[in-house]
């Protein structure tokens, strides 16, 4: 299988561990989680199933999902984003099972699980098919991939290779469009748009243009059978 970020796994790690302190009062992590959880309600359903959270940060869809009742397994590379998860996990009293790897390297069983969440990672990725195809590899047959990101930025020069060694395909974020596209080519059917259930711009204006509010999407779509 080929590898998410070949290249930078360690600078990322370290981009996200500078950023944890500040990241869940930034736009929206973990505010709105109401409208999130109605969201993740509807679109996983609460019977509760076995959860993987590929890049959990701080643990915003991996503590919605375990509030829901699911068994949840949360992934993510940068130490301090998981110690903030690992917090409100046990302030909450849920039982979460935060794994510090890169996705890739946290040996997840192949065929192991009913869901996987994949939200506001993609464009941090050197190779966001990886990420799907990983997705597509440990869902059980049928199981459900719910994918989410933004258009963050409207026209910032892509300098992910100055910064993180490597060219960042969607530095500046994705659209729906880009998003089915990932999903089709990973084999997944049976797309379905949740966005209608988030009220209004969540996220706010895109950062560098004040007047454009963040386009983001809220997908799910099935593995094979
Ligand atoms: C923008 S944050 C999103 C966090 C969370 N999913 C959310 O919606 O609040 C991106 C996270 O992805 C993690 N990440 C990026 N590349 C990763 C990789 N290859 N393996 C695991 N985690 C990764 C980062 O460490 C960071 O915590």
């Amino acid at each position: 299988m080929e590898r998410v970020a070949p290249t930078t796994a360690t600078a990322m790690s370290e981009h996200w561990n500078a950023r944890a302190w500040k990241f869940d009062a930034a736009a929206s992590h973990r505010r709105d989680a109401s409208s999130w959880r109605a969201v993740f309600e509807a679109a996983l359903g609460s019977r509760p199933q076995d959860v993987v959270d590929l890049g959990c940060g701080t643990g915003a869809c991996a503590l919605l999902a375990a509030s829901l009742g699911h068994r949840v397994t949360a992934v993510d590379g940068s130490l301090e984003m998981l110690s903030h998860g690992r917090t409100a996990a046990a302030e909450a009293g849920l039982e979460i099972d935060f794994i510090h790897s890169t996705m890739d390297e946290a040996k997840l069983p192949a065929s192991s699980t009913d869901i996987v969440t994949i939200r506001n990672v993609l464009w941090t990725l050197e190779n966001p098919p990886a990420a799907l195809a990983l997705a597509r590899e440990i869902l059980r047959p049928g199981g459900k991939l719910l994918l989410s990101d933004g258009l963050w930025y409207r026209q910032r020069v892509n300098n992910s290779r100055e910064i993180f060694g490597t060219n960042l395909p969607f530095y500046n974020g994705l659209t729906e469009t880009d998003a089915r596209a990932l999903i089709a080519g990973a084999g997944f059917r049976s797309v379905e748009s949740w966005r209608h259930l988030m009220p209004g711009d969540p996220y706010g204006s895109v950062y560098d243009d004040p007047d454009t509010p963040i386009t983001f999407f809220v997908l799910t779509a099935i593995a094979p059978e």
